[in-house]
């Protein structure tokens, strides 16, 4: 069964929750490190949760979510060998996988997205890297971290 790392904070309790639902039926273990209720906590102590329990292995990729997916997704992108995308409709949700081997994938939970959400994550995990030219442009992408 592949695994799936997911957390959020208090902006996206509601989607995290239907997230995690969606993610189980597409028959992935899902490893939600929270939060589960609206008590306040800081996004980018979710992002380093998140990714620190991605980098002990085994995970196929991860799951953000805050308010707006902005604040969670620039911190986990700080972090070495992550590459976290904020997709705005189905479109560059498959695009993310398919050109920019995106290896975590953000929301928000207070986004009126012109498309549902659950959507635009089925069109990331359905897609693939294509590799070639994008394999350079990732790879020049990830040799900017730390400049
Ligand atoms: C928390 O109020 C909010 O700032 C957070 O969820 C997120 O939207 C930040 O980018």
């Amino acid at each position: 069964m592949e695994k799936v790392v997911l957390a959020n904070d208090h902006g996206a309790v509601d989607l995290a929750a239907a997230i995690r639902k969606h993610l189980e039926s597409r028959g992935f273990e899902v490893c939600h490190l929270g939060v589960f209720t609206e008590e306040s906590v800081d996004y980018p102590d979710m992002a380093q949760k998140a990714v620190e329990e991605f980098r002990r292995g085994g995970y196929a990729f991860g799951v953000l979510c805050c308010g707006t997916g902005i604040g969670i997704s620039v911190a986990a992108n700080k972090m070495k060998g992550i590459r976290c995308a904020l997709p705005q409709n189905i479109f560059a949700a498959r695009m993310c996988r398919e050109h920019n081997d995106a290896n975590f994938i953000a929301f928000g939970g207070r986004i009126d997205y012109p498309e549902p959400p659950l959507a635009m994550l089925d069109a990331y995990i359905d897609a693939s890297f294509q590799g070639g030219r994008h394999a350079r442009r990732v790879e020049k992408m990830m040799a900017l971290e730390g400049r």
